[in-house]
């Protein structure tokens, strides 16, 4: 891989045994990929926070390199982590865990990283410019920078946004490259989604059926951002997908009508969405209800607090979002607590050690948090918010 003299020097140490790790990580990386140069990048996202992934040896590695000296020089925000960081007794999660949680988000905070803790970054304020260069991990939200705002990168993990953020590179290649953000299969969908479950399912059936190739989708519908999100990250969970360009939803769509010749098309019904859906389904006497996978917007908190008010959902009902919109959303919070719900921060159902208080059944509208959970052998139901709340707006 060609390198600039001063990125030489940097690999080489001059700017200190942190930064140079980082260097040959970039590089190692690089070269597996058959990238050509190292590129500048705008900022990161970083994944593998919680303590329930990390233990003691990832918490090792981060206290390495924060003893190296290892500092962030662009923006670099942080994924969810295993608790709510204040609320975490009130969770049900154990101390031990809690102890060790607590130590992975002050290293981090250490090398200047900002601890959101949150997937949805981009409903914060951590939200780049169509064509930039950025690199970070978490895959849903890989799927939304990608695709929904544009600017560009690969499906980074948990180290390689720890680089990129200390020495504000990237190796180039993948979808950071033109030719690479092409689509190469067409998706008609047959039925018009009409719920955020729906495109959370036609997120799942196309990541199921086509792994990890660049869709271009036709006739979605005019989704929220709230479908928009589910879909990017159901899509990112049953196959490898990182980018999808939606036919008058995404931005660089229009411009890749002109590769569509020739391509192989698949189409997705509304029994596809069925059988998807009964798929994670399974009959459950007593679920959690959780939602807010990725992290709940301010609009669903509305939503939700309309649709509870003045019941009682007995602890039972969970909503996790960022500290971002729980600021934001005071009023809805108050409603949701008066019906014995619960709003909790930084984490979610599927990070947090929920095993270990105590859930066996979920019930949710994500099929992202369905799958994950299914495959820690809890029994899942997935329903639109609607089926699992009632119809009342
Ligand atoms: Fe976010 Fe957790 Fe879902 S990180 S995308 S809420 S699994």
């Amino acid at each position: 891989m060609y390198l600039s003299k001063h990125e030489e020097t940097m690999l080489e140490g001059s700017e200190g045994p942190a930064v140079a790790k980082m260097m040959e990580l970039l590089v190692t990386l690089g070269d597996v990929f058959g990238a050509g140069k190292l590129i500048p990048v705008e900022s990161a996202h970083i994944s593998g926070v919680s303590y329930k992934n990390l233990g003691e040896a990832g918490l090792g590695w981060l206290r390495e390199q924060a003893d190296l000296g290892a500092e962030v020089r662009i923006r670099a925000t942080l994924n969810p982590a295993g608790m709510d960081m204040d609320k975490w007794v009130e969770m049900g999660v154990p101390t031990e865990f809690a102890e060790g949680q607590k130590r992975v988000i002050d290293v981090f905070k250490r090398m200047g990283v900002e601890s959101t803790c949150t997937c949805t970054p981009y409903l914060i304020g951590h939200r780049p410019e169509l064509g930039d260069q950025v690199a970070w991990a978490e895959s849903s939200a890989v799927c939304y920078v990608n695709s929904v705002i544009g600017a560009r990168t690969n499906r980074e993990s948990g180290p390689t946004t720890i680089a990129s953020a200390v020495t504000g590179l990237a190796a180039f290649y993948g979808y950071r490259m033109n030719e690479n953000r092409r689509p190469n299969v067409i998706v008609d969908l047959l039925h018009k989604p009409v719920s955020t479950m729906d495109y959370s399912a036609i997120g799942y059936i196309i990541g199921k059926r086509l792994g990890t190739t660049v869709p271009y989708i036709r006739d979605m519908g005019n989704p929220s951002t709230e479908s928009l999100k589910a879909f990017g990250a159901a899509a990112a969970t049953s196959g490898g997908i990182g980018l999808w360009h939606g036919e008058n939803v995404t931005p660089e769509a229009d411009a890749m009508k002109a590769y569509l010749d020739g391509l192989d098309k698949i189409t997705i019904g509304h029994g596809d969405i069925i059988e998807a859906k009964e798929g994670l389904t399974r009959p459950l006497s007593d679920p959690e209800i959780v939602l807010g996978c990725p992290h709940a917007t301010l609009g669903e908190l509305k939503e939700v607090a309309a649709r509870v008010k003045g019941r009682n959902m007995n602890g039972k009902l969970w909503i996790f979002t960022s500290r971002g919109v729980y600021g934001e959303a005071g009023e809805y919070i108050k409603v949701i607590h008066e019906a014995g719900g619960r709003v909790y921060r930084d984490t979610c159902m599927v990070v947090a050690p929920v095993e270990e208080m105590g859930w066996k059944q979920v019930a949710t509208n994500s099929f992202k948090a369905a799958h994950y959970m299914a495959s820690h052998g809890l029994e899942t139901r997935i329903s639109t918010i609607s089926e699992l709340l009632g119809d009342r707006r």
